[in-house]
């Protein structure tokens, strides 16, 4: 059978491999609410410049509406024939109402509608993607605020280095989240023009009102260049970019999870809700949710990169290449939003075990740092030096399997005269990390000045 869309001009039906390779409808029936959105638009935008009748448009709003709710209720029947989103719904509609529906499609092509119904896509998803960014910074947020004065080790090359709240290591991730928020409301922003009525790749000569569309559709404005309107996808990309940065600050602190949470850490302890047990190991508590959070980035990066390469080299204006936009980035957004929703549930059900954190804080020579300070600050050495009595005193410790903070003044003054009784009350880890009060160090107190502007700064970003 030809395709009645096009059978003027062609005589036979497609090869089966031809059908196959060329449908769309797989996955891009996902936009059919979009989709309608758009024709809704258009078709009131025909009538009320006298492009089709009011009666034909009626006709036609009311038959999309009806399809509408077929999909949503799941009684539509999409055909592999029919290659995509748009010809299935078309079809639709001329089953619905006979030949009028054919008049939907006066001055749009299948190039501006799904590069409409796309932006579209995107769009809904990154208002939903940023609303979740703001739930997981308002659950770090909420912890960071219980564990200000929670002392855990801080890290460099995963060796032990100085201490730092747990507090304000959470609010490092909220650090990285509202950048990755901002990428996604600056990607919107760009994104947020209609390519609708650049019809096939240059324009159209009936007297359509794009401005009109554009509004109905919540677009800023038109696009301003037709060819460019039917062959960017620089929004997709955009927006992975940004879906992508943000996975892989998610499988960072995933990472962590698995990490502090492995009895050699001890730090968190992971809820049966968000752990799985061992068939054959009965101790076993393992942290698939968040391996997987970790792992996930890789298919997300990926699928920015299979866009880019997909989008690298190709002539303006649309080519079929571009049909492979939407199962990546598909996939990338569906799986940002699983890990958003994982990590969030994750940090709002797993507990602490501050006694281990603090524990581990005070091994390892973490306030090495701070004696060297206090003989620059107190008895003041240059720090290369101090660094090198303090250097002395570590291995001093080391040898006799003890810290710091146990050697005898005796001892400290072989290593430098002029070190006194004082030094003992700069050796604890709480003294260390309340010591931290640099801007964005530390220090408890810094923690609970952070949630404070974070806790503001949320009902903003809630609306944003
Ligand atoms: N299914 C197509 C896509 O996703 C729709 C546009 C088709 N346009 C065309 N001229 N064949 O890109």
């Amino acid at each position: 059978m030809s395709n009645r869309m096009w059978g003027g001009r062609f005589g036979g039906g497609p090869d089966d491999i031809m059908e196959e390779i060329n449908a769309s409808i797989g996955f891009d029936q996902r936009l059919f609410a979009q989709d309608i959105r758009g024709s809704l638009a258009h078709c009131a935008m025909l009538a009320d410049n006298q492009i089709i009748s009011q009666q034909d448009a009626d006709e036609i709003c009311n038959g999309l509406k009806t399809i509408l709710a077929d999909i949503e209720a799941g009684n539509f029947t999409f055909s592999r024939a029919l290659e995509d989103i748009h010809m299935n719904i078309e079809a639709r509609l001329a089953e619905l109402i006979g030949p009028t529906a054919g008049r939907l499609h006066t001055a749009r092509s299948r190039n501006d509608q799904v590069a409409t119904d796309f932006r579209l896509y995107v769009r809904d998803t990154i208002d939903h993607l940023s609303g979740q960014i703001v739930a997981l910074i308002g659950a770090l947020v909420a912890k960071a605020e219980t564990h200000a004065d929670t002392i855990m080790p801080g890290f460099t090359h995963l060796q032990s280095a100085q201490p730092v709240t747990f507090g304000h290591h959470l609010l490092a991730y909220v650090e990285m989240l509202s950048r990755d928020h901002g990428r996604l409301v600056d990607a919107r922003k760009r994104l947020n023009e209609s390519p609708l009525g650049a019809a096939a790749l240059a324009g159209t000569g009936f007297p359509i009102d794009r401005h009109q569309t554009a509004e109905a559709l919540g677009f800023d404005r038109p696009t301003a260049n037709s060819m460019d309107s039917v062959s960017a996808r620089d929004f997709a990309l955009e927006t992975m970019s940004a879906a992508a940065i943000c996975a892989t600050h998610l499988s960072r602190l995933a990472e962590e999870i698995v990490v502090f949470a492995s009895p050699g850490f001890g730090f968190f302890n992971l809820p049966d809700a968000y752990s799985t047990g061992s068939s054959i190991m009965p101790q076993k508590r393992n942290p698939d949710a968040a391996e997987l959070v970790r792992a996930k980035s890789g298919r997300i990066i990926g699928a920015l990169n299979g866009l880019l390469i997909v989008m690298k080299g190709l002539p303006l204006a649309y080519s079929k290449d571009m049909q492979e936009d939407k199962e990546g980035t598909f996939n990338a957004l569906d799986s940002l939003s699983l890990c958003l929703a994982a990590m969030t549930g994750m940090m709002e059900t797993m507990t602490i075990n501050a006694d281990a954190m603090r524990e581990a804080a005070g091994r390892g020579f973490s306030t090495a740092t701070d004696l060297a300070d206090w003989l620059v600050r107190e008895a003041g050495l240059p720090f290369r030096d101090a660094h090198h009595v303090t250097g002395a005193l570590v291995a001093l410790a080391e040898a006799e399997g003890t810290e710091l903070a146990a050697l005898s003044l005796a001892q400290m003054q072989q290593a430098d005269a002029r070190i006194t009784e004082d030094v003992f009350t700069v050796l604890s880890v709480e003294n260390s990390v309340a010591s931290r009060t640099s801007h964005g160090g530390t220090a408890p107190d810094n923690v609970r000045a952070a949630v404070a502007v974070w806790t503001a700064q949320l009902a903003d970003m809630g609306d944003a």
